[in-house]
């Protein structure tokens, strides 16, 4: 079996030229950030942002709209919900989640290896280590057993809709979790940088229930090329 792929950056990939929707961001340089996200948080999320692992080492644009609607909407109401985070990069989503949502249970936060060391600096840069897990997950493989096991019923994505050949790993995982419970949502967010990215929405049409979620940011992001969407069980 050949190894898994790693799916470059969503801004670097040569596939982007001539197809992106918007200026490049600026590569950033190593370091650490703090966001309060426009006041949501009491105490903002101190992140490290290190491009050396991979693109989900920076914060990327749907991130932040989608850590934004969780901490706005579903600050209350996930007390008891199993989430799950996948492409989660550094953590951002997950990691403002933990901090600024009341939730009872462990979240996953989960990515390629790659991310991992990042993802566990960041736990740590946040005293989130009791409850925060970072796992590896690699769309379109058999979930972990660990996850498997916690049966997520809250499932966040930002970002995730960059890298083509992706697509169908990702619609797989997305798959396997709505059948794991079926009960499930997924807050999925994604920023439109080439035309096939709505290829990636019409198959997910077909797959699931897509709904448009309210959200009072939706007239800005929405300029920007940003969707928020909820996945449910067909
Ligand atoms: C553009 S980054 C988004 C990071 C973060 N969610 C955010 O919004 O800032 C996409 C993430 O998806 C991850 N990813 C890409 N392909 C993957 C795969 N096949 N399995 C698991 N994660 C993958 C990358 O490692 C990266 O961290």
């Amino acid at each position: 079996m050949s190894p898994p792929q790693r799916s470059p950056s969503p801004e670097f990939s040569p596939l982007a030229i001539g197809e992106d929707l918007s200026p490049l961001p600026a590569y950033k340089a190593a370091g650490t950030t703090a966001t309060d996200f426009a006041g949501l948080l009491a105490e903002p999320l101190r992140l490290h942002e290190d491009l050396a692992s991979g693109c989900g080492g920076q914060t990327w644009p749907a991130g932040m709209v989608l850590a934004k609607h969780m901490l706005r909407y579903h600050r209350d109401d996930m007390r008891n919900s199993r989430i799950l985070e996948l492409g989660a990069g550094g953590g951002l989503v997950g990691l403002a989640v933990a901090k600024g949502c009341a939730v009872e249970n462990p979240l996953y936060i989960t990515d390629q290896l790659e991310m991992y060391s990042l993802m566990e600096h960041n736990i740590g840069l946040n005293g989130l280590e009791g409850q925060v897990k970072a796992t590896i997950l690699n769309w379109g493989e058999p979930l972990p057993q660990s996850i498997a096991a916690f049966k997520p019923d809250v499932i966040l994505a930002a970002d995730c809709v960059y890298f083509e050949p992706a697509f169908p790993l990702l619609l797989a995982t997305l798959s396997d979790l709505l059948k794991l419970c079926p009960s499930a949502t997924i807050y999925f967010c994604f920023k439109k940088r080439r035309r096939a990215d709505m290829q990636f929405l019409k198959k997910a049409q077909k797959l699931f229930r897509v709904t448009e979620v309210p959200d009072e940011d939706r007239p800005v992001f929405s300029r920007e090329g940003l969707f928020l969407y909820t996945f449910r069980a067909a």
